[in-house]
């Protein structure tokens, strides 16, 4: 039966916000699952109004992993060992609560110590409330002394900072300061129902500030961020949170009314939307590995009033999904290391390994020599990925072009000569977008032509 609130049961309540954000960073730290599936798996067990916190707990701490971590080395003497993972995630959030949030310090040393008892590790909570009382006393000197570790000057894995540096040089600050910074709220008015100016209009008149993107024509980018129930006909399909460089997709793909188009990797169907918003009736298949992602797109393409042939199967694995009609146009964007949205995945600063790039080399190969036999003769595949890494992008595609003799690079406005190409880099193939604050995120486009 249901009780009052009291107050002694919403401490209880934000309390278990805590504990959950534990079992999240354990996990996380233990490499079982993304934030994006800890946090959807476990929010369930928090009070709706308490998930804001546990959020900004996960989110917190990932995002500031790299110090945080070598914060909480440099106070233990000796490191936890694996089994004793929960207990290092109580401290680096009881950490983050020091240095990052509002919390009393006293209630942030006294719920971390609290947590070793709620794990049943009681023998844990001197040691807790030294560490913590410690940091509490000498936080200055220890960020001091540690400052000029570039892990912790950047805030970044020092694996990765090595990678940009050596691809992007020149790219390379303004890499890590977007990649460190909060992205901007990015909408994609949906130009079927309604011209961005027009919605840009609406948004006005609500008090909600917008600027147009400057690449894709469909982007705004709001001043403050805000619920998506706040914008106008939302529910209706008239906008979708988007990025503006994942917008580009659509664009560069312009598909027409009545063509046969394949979106390969298509879970959550951000993309698959935008596709079937450009041009309706489409003949549109959507192939997605994951079956628990399948719902995402369902859900996305059904809110903007569309229809798809959903198929949940390995897009590499075309004998299992493909019925032998080849498609005019593929969207093939390949799981990548995402190290163009950090901003977005901060997980990947505790989760991503140098081994995992050849790993998606390799799965990016596959898809992409397995679904091109699906493209008809003259058709086009745009290949994009929202990574940083060149062997994922440009290497991935002069390796494709050296052993596809059907395979011709063409210019990524080949299908829309009206799209500007002023965005990101050129590189030996394909566009590269480097993350910019206030701005896009990350990405790599290459649009290929089958010969006839
Ligand atoms: C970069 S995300 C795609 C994002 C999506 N295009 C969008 O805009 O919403 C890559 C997706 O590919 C899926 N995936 C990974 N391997 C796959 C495979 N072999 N076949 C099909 N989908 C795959 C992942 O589960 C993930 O949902």
């Amino acid at each position: 039966m249901s009780q009052p609130n009291t107050p002694t049961e919403t401490v209880s309540i934000q309390h278990s916000a805590r504990q959950v954000a534990i079992e999240v960073i354990t996990n996380i730290l233990l490499q079982q699952g993304s934030l994006s599936t800890q946090l959807a798996r476990h929010q369930t067990s928090v009070a709706s109004e308490h998930i804001p916190l546990l959020k900004e707990l996960c989110f917190g701490v990932c995002r500031q992993y790299p110090k945080l971590n070598s914060i909480a080395l440099h106070l233990l003497a000796h490191p936890f060992e694996e089994k004793d993972t929960d207990l290092y995630a109580t401290l680096l959030l009881g950490l983050y609560q020091l240095s990052y949030m509002n919390t009393p310090d006293h209630a942030a040393v006294n719920e971390s110590v609290e947590a070793c008892r709620l794990l049943k590790k009681d023998w844990a909570t001197k040691l807790m409330n030294a560490v913590l009382r410690r940091y509490q006393r000498e936080a200055d000197e220890i960020i001091e002394s540690l400052e000029s570790t570039p892990s912790v000057e950047y805030n970044q894995p020092k694996w990765l900072l090595k990678r940009f540096n050596k691809h992007w040089p020149e790219q390379f600050e303004g890499i890590v300061d977007a990649s460190n910074t909060h992205p901007p709220m990015c909408i994609r008015v949906n130009e079927s129902r309604v011209s961005r100016e027009t919605y840009q209009s609406q948004l006005q008149e609500l008090g909600i500030k917008s600027t147009a993107g400057e690449f894709s024509p469909s982007a705004l980018y709001l001043k403050n961020a805000v619920r998506v129930g706040e914008l106008p006909n939302f529910e209706e399909g008239f906008a979708s949170v988007q990025d503006e460089a994942a917008q580009l997709s659509a664009h560069i793909l312009a598909p027409k009314t009545g063509e046969k188009l394949l979106d390969a990797c298509a879970a959550p169907g951000g993309k698959t939307g935008h596709l079937l918003e450009q041009a309706h009736p489409l003949d549109l298949t959507a192939v997605e590995l994951e079956p628990w992602r399948m719902e995402k797109i369902e859900s996305n393409i059904a809110r903007l009033g569309y229809q798809a042939n959903l198929i949940c199967a390995d897009a590499g694995d075309i004998t299992s999904w493909w019925n032998g009609e080849p498609f005019d146009k593929i969207l093939l964007d390949v799981p990548c290391s995402a190290t163009g949205v950090i901003r977005r995945n901060p997980d990947i600063k505790i989760n991503r390994k140098p081994a995992d790039i050849n790993e998606l080399v390799e799965i990016q190969r596959d898809i992409l020599q397995n679904v091109w036999k699906t493209l008809k003769p003259g058709g086009h595949m745009l290949y994009a990925t929202c990574s940083l890494m060149p062997e994922e992008n440009e290497q991935q595609i002069r390796h494709f072009l050296a052993q596809q003799d059907d395979a011709n690079e063409v210019p990524l406005n080949s299908l829309a000569p009206e799209l500007t190409l002023e965005w990101g880099m050129e590189v030996s193939h394909g566009r590269q977008l480097f993350p910019m604050v206030e701005a896009h995120d990350g990405f790599y486009y290459c649009l290929l032509q089958k010969t006839a």
